[in-house]
């Protein structure tokens, strides 16, 4: 069946790339385009690429692509089936992700806030950061507003995942796409927990596992340092983001074998959102699925994390209330 996906920041260094690889998904049919700059370019742009799916470019006011379609958020937003949320300032180095909270907790209050009127019943996947602070914010949001499922507010740490698959699959001498790490927690330095115990046939040497659990931790550092002050990850977070609403439209489209992590609403542990694995169905997230045996060593970074974790979601859901 038809589906409709909304990028919102799609003008951004993961927007377009994201847009991209969207245009070209078999699962997209309708694919709209908004930002506060710069959508009509890459609305255009994308329009040339036969895929079967269509693309509008949407800004606040005029400017829009097509010329005669309708602008705003409204229209970019109305029946979108998954809307996928890369608006905001990216890091730079020396900056932690929660510095860029007060910049991006307000951009993704107010488009929430358009989800919540003109696409109650999306899923919307949230790459702005600072991750574990902002879904808190948007389920805050549409509780406001009676339209909250948490089955549908799911953070993105895909790229966390993609990164333990590449880190471990390099190390083993095995193809990357071939392995699947579990990666739970959140999505800020130690809040990241790859579970590379569960990995099949893995025996690392203590200082081996030591160093890639720590690199997928900071992987996101390696890149904002990279970048000197460039930003941060786009071409991997667009491929993250999307496998990740690739994955959230075939379980819509009744593929019963979608399992993958995500940042959700969860009872696992004593933290209210944790991404784990979750079992995807028609309605977005049909089960929080637990996280199997953990090491001590894993046991060891997740009672450090909890309250990390903990402390940047209650930052989200006071500024919500506040
Ligand atoms: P960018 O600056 O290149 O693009 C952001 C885009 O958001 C810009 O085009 C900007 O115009 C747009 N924007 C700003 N305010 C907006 C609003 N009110 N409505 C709509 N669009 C708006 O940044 P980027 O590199 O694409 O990163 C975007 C965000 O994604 C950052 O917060 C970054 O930290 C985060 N990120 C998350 C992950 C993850 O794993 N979850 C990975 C990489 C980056
Ligand atoms: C990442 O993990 O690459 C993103 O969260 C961007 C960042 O700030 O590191």
């Amino acid at each position: 069946m038809g589906k409709k996906v909304c990028v919102l920041g799609a003008g951004g260094g993961i927007g377009q790339p994201l847009s991209l690889l969207m245009k070209l998904s078999p699962q997209v049919t309708e694919l709209s385009c908004y930002d506060i700059v710069g959508t009509a370019g890459v609305a255009a742009d994308l329009s040339h690429i036969p895929s079967n799916s269509s693309v509008t470019g949407h800004l606040p006011s005029a400017g829009t692509w097509p010329p005669t379609h309708d602008t705003g958020l409204e229209a970019a937003l109305k029946d979108a089936a998954v809307v996928v949320i890369p608006a905001g300032v990216p890091r730079k180095p020396g900056m932690t992700r929660d510095d860029l909270f007060n910049t991006n907790a307000g951009i993704v209050k107010t488009l929430v806030e358009a989800c919540g009127d003109f696409c109650p019943d999306a899923v919307l996947a949230i790459i702005s950061n600072p991750v574990n602070s902002t879904v808190p914010i948007a389920a805050e949001v549409l509780k406001k507003k009676g339209v909250y499922n948490p089955k549908k507010v799911l953070g993105v740490t895909t790229l966390d995942v993609c990164r333990a698959n590449t880190f471990v699959g390099n190390a083993m001498g095995k193809n990357p796409d071939d392995v699947d790490v579990t990666v739970i927690g959140g999505h800020a330095g130690i809040t990241i927990l790859p579970l590379f115990s569960q990995v099949e046939g893995f025996s690392p040497s203590d200082e081996e596992l030591e160093a890639l659990t720590v690199r997928t931790q900071f992987g996101g550092d390696e890149v904002v340092k990279a970048k000197a002050g460039a930003g941060s990850a786009t071409l991997s977070m667009a491929y993250a983001g999307y496998v990740f609403a690739e994955n959230v439209l075939k379980a819509m489209d009744g593929d019963d074998s979608i399992v993958q992590c995500a940042y959700v609403e969860s009872t696992l542990t004593d933290s209210p959102y944790f991404a784990s694995p979750c079992k995807f169905g028609k309605d977005g997230v049909e089960e929080v699925l637990g996280f199997g045996e953990i090491t001590a060593y894993e046991q060891g970074w997740l009672d450090k994390m909890l309250p990390d974790l903990k402390k940047q979601i209650q930052k989200g859901v006071d500024f919500a209330n506040n």
